[in-house]
């Protein structure tokens, strides 16, 4: 035994600290199963790999802000039938992450636009890759705020430290111009540089007037788009159609107004 608590202490000491724990139950399983030398050290090294892998990602997620965990598997493809399932499947192998390319969700309330893009940020975490969400009013009053305080600098590098930055719900709130300015400039500094995952409920048409500014308007989309995949969906609100099922709708789908 006094061999088990050497091997332990020296196992804590180099950080093998999962490894520690059931350094007493591997042994036993590899007698047990007369596993060779070096089938039980590959088994043993496997198990800290497998607990560093979830621990990363459980710091990862915790970072992230998500505001929940949906999974693109939650997803139901054929209630929208706009969206092409096999463009998705092709983003969440993150093969637009590596190319620092944006992914852009575009269409009116509740069609799942924050749901896949919450997914694919699940999907990028799960792969190793760190992910930052804000809707934009969050974000513009953090860097507002930060601005204020004059801890600007410091505080950009939340926005363009992550692989993956997250901008939900661009639409919902008027850009004034100093608010148009602070997100020109996370845009600028993200191009080429990394990916972003933004949802919004305007057509692109409508930015100018958004962000108070068609300059400015004009010289975002130029870089965000540049290297981009814009899914465009067409439909109607899951929540809609989840208030009528349990009959208690109160708005008509038909006073909703629809995106072009
Ligand atoms: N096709 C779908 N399959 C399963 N769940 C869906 C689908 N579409 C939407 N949902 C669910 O409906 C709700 C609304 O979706 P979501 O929040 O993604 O909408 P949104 O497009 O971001 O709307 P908004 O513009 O109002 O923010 C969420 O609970 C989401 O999980
Ligand atoms: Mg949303």
């Amino acid at each position: 035994m006094a061999d088990i608590e050497h091997a332990r202490e020296c196992l804590e000491r180099i950080g093998l600290t999962a490894g520690s724990q059931l350094l007493e139950a591997k042994l036993e399983d590899a007698a047990k199963r007369e596993l060779t030398y070096l089938d039980f050290l590959s088994d043993f090294l496997d198990v800290e790999l497998q607990e560093r892998k979830r621990r990363s990602e459980e710091t990862r997620t915790k970072l992230s802000r998500l505001p929940h965990r949906k999974t693109l598997e939650e997803f139901d493809y054929d209630f929208q039938a706009s969206i092409d399932k096999r463009q998705i499947m092709e983003l969440s192998t993150l093969a637009f992450a590596a190319r620092k390319e944006n992914v852009i969700f575009l269409g009116p309330p509740g069609v799942g636009k924050t749901h896949l893009a919450v997914g694919l940020a699940v999907q990028a975490l799960r792969n190793g890759k760190t992910v930052y969400y804000a809707s934009l009013s969050q974000l513009i009053a953090d860097l507002k705020k930060a601005h204020q305080q004059n801890r600007l600098d410091r505080r950009w590098r939340v926005y363009l430290r992550p692989d993956i930055l997250v901008i939900d719900e661009v639409g919902y709130m008027q850009l004034d111009r100093h608010s148009a300015e602070l997100l020109f400039r996370l845009i600028c500094s993200r191009y080429e540089h990394g990916s972003i995952i933004l949802t919004s409920n305007k057509v692109f048409s409508d930015w100018g007037e958004l962000m108070s500014d068609t300059v400015i308007a004009t010289a975002m989309l130029d870089r965000l788009l540049h290297h981009a995949h814009v899914i465009n969906i067409r439909g109607e609100s899951y929540r809609i159609r989840q208030r009528q099922k349990s009959g208690i709708n109160t708005v008509p789908a038909a006073n909703i107004p629809a995106i072009q």
